[in-house]
């Protein structure tokens, strides 16, 4: 899940500003430029770890009740400008109403849980037993049973409290916990950190699963969401780009950051196969740490991996999320068989324009009618760093920029339709669908067409587009997982670079 929307747009940020004082371990601020010609050679066969473990998946969140989904759907995000709870919207949809998670086992001390798989957020925390739920609107307390938590921890003695702290997050969806925080032994696919500091949310406006307890946050350890003192109201996040000076967020060492960087218990990488679970099986792909997931097993069907290095945002001087830039989208006339050979796969991308605009009916009212963004494939679009992208297991859909999703929108048969009350663009659940390739590292990566329309209602009469636009997160791009259900991502933090490989067509 998104941590905090930080608008990418806003770079007149004097550079005196960035003496921030949190910093990344010095082995994270490594230069990634020099990165992704290294990676040319990486080969993967040396890195299959047996520390994989299957991922399961939430429950259809459409399945939990009509109820649920209509609560869900007067909450939500998101505007340019919104912070924290301040982007809660009535009337705009929730974002995951559609989705489901990826959950993994993890222990807390001796007990065991579910836990969401979080490359978007990097606080690993766990539900406390003795909790109030509260409306993520009103703030009011509610029936716990309301946030759909899964079982609960319960502090025994291997929780040691760090006195006067807390922690306090709010997520994109406009999700929030505060708690206190503490160390516990936790172990993640059976690698097994002796004190990790974790939280332990005692308040929580929450829309669970009824699954899950907790989130697995994998991301670097400047997003995590720690503060001194006891009392939430004066925390402070250090928002990249805003008043240093004010913040007094205390970064600690993320659970994989032990792992990699401190304990040094295993090699510095992970990787993701997310399973789109056609068959509802409950089948979530697979999360290896240390290393890769057996190739074949996760259907990859060449070795050959494409990289990029992981990016800061313009603003900022530290690591926080997994943001790559991307060469560019691939969108071909829907009817169009997705190529299979990979060099034409890069004839396609080179061919974008014509395939484009042969197709695309754009009209005076497109937001930025006279753009250039699709004169070639790797060209900046006309807004600042359009082409980064955060990977976020925790975002059910994907995120492009608005120019781009009008465009894609109109090449569907019938085309999609943007609504204004929810911010989604709506389509024909039967309707055909124009293949969507995403170029990275000179490689096309393509979505199978029933991750592009997902069901919207429950009766599944309605659907909306697996791609949105990012307008409505504040200009923040996002790969969710309509994008990661079709590729093995490898997470190199020791290299500082993330590599792709195409998976088989699956289904379960
Ligand atoms: C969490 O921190 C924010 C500031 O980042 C603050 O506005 C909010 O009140 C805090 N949450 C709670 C529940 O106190
Ligand atoms: C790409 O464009 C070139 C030049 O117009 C053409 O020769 C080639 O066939 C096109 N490739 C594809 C895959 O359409
Ligand atoms: C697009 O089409 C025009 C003419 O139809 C051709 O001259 C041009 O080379 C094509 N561009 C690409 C990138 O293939
Ligand atoms: C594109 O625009 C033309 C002219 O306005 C119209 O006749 C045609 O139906 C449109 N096609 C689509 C797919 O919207
Ligand atoms: C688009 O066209 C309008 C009107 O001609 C012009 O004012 C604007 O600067 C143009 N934008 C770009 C990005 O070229
Ligand atoms: C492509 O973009 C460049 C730079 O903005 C511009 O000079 C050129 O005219 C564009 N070409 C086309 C075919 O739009």
């Amino acid at each position: 899940m998104l941590v905090e929307i930080i608008p990418l747009l806003i770079l007149s940020f004097a550079a005196a500003v960035l003496s921030n004082p949190i910093k990344s371990s010095p082995r994270q601020l490594r230069d990634t430029v020099a990165h992704s010609r290294q990676a040319q050679a990486w080969n993967p066969y040396g890195y299959t770890t047996s520390r994989t473990i299957s991922l399961r998946r939430s429950p259809h969140d459409l399945q939990h009740s009509s109820r649920a989904l209509r609560k869900r759907a007067t909450h939500l995000t998101a505007s340019s400008d919104v912070e924290g709870p301040g982007l809660l919207q009535a009337g705009s949809t929730f974002l995951r109403a559609t989705g489901a998670s990826f959950l993994a086992e993890i222990s807390f001390g001796s007990q065991t849980f579910l836990s969401v798989v979080d490359t978007g957020s990097s606080d690993t925390w766990i539900v406390h037993n003795d909790f109030t739920c509260v409306d993520i609107i009103t703030n009011q307390a509610i029936p716990r049973d309301r946030c759909y938590f899964g079982p609960q921890y319960q502090p025994g003695d291997e929780f040691r409290q760090i006195p006067d702290a807390n922690f306090n997050i709010t997520y994109g969806d406009g999700e929030y916990l505060t708690g206190p925080v503490g160390t516990l032994p936790v172990t993640l696919a059976d690698i097994r950190v002796s004190s990790q500091q974790v939280s332990l949310p005692n308040l929580a406006a929450w829309q669970g699963d009824g699954v899950t307890s907790g989130i697995i946050g994998l991301a670097y350890p400047a997003l995590t969401a720690a503060y001194p003192g006891t009392n939430p109201h004066l925390d402070r996040y250090c928002r990249p780009g805003g008043q240093l000076q004010n913040c007094n967020q205390i970064v600690y060492s993320s659970l994989i950051n032990t792992m990699f960087f401190e304990q040094k218990l295993t090699a510095p990488i992970f990787a993701l196969a997310l399973s789109r679970d056609e068959s509802n099986s409950g089948n979530g792909g697979y999360l290896s740490i240390g290393g890769i997931p057996d190739l074949n097993t996760v259907g990859v069907k060449s070795p050959e991996f494409a990289s990029t290095p992981i990016r800061i945002l313009p603003q900022d001087d530290q690591f926080r999320y997994y943001l790559i830039n991307i060469d560019g989208l691939v969108m071909l006339p829907a009817g169009t068989p997705i190529p299979e050979d990979s060099r034409w796969q890069a004839q396609y991308a080179e061919n974008l324009t014509n395939m484009t605009t042969a197709e695309g009916n754009i009209t005076s009212s497109t937001p930025a009618a006279n753009d250039t963004s699709f004169n070639s494939t790797s060209r900046a679009f006309p807004t600042s760093e359009p082409t980064s992208y955060i990977l976020d297991s925790g975002t059910t859909l994907s995120f492009l920029p608005s120019n781009l999703i009008y465009r894609y929108a109109n090449m569907f048969r019938p085309p999609a339709r943007f609504d204004p009350s929810t911010g989604f663009y709506f389509v024909d659940c039967q309707a055909q669908v124009p293949p969507l390739g995403v170029k990275i590292g000179g490689k096309v990566f393509w979505h199978k067409s029933m991750d592009l329309i997902k069901q919207y209602d429950y009766a599944g009469t309605t659907c909306i587009l697996g791609v949105q636009d990012s307008g409505r997160l504040g200009g923040v791009n996002i790969l969710g997982d309509t994008f990661l259900g079709n590729v093995l991502a490898v997470f190199d933090l020791g290299e500082g670079v993330v590599r792709f490989a195409g998976r088989r067509e699956y289904s379960s």
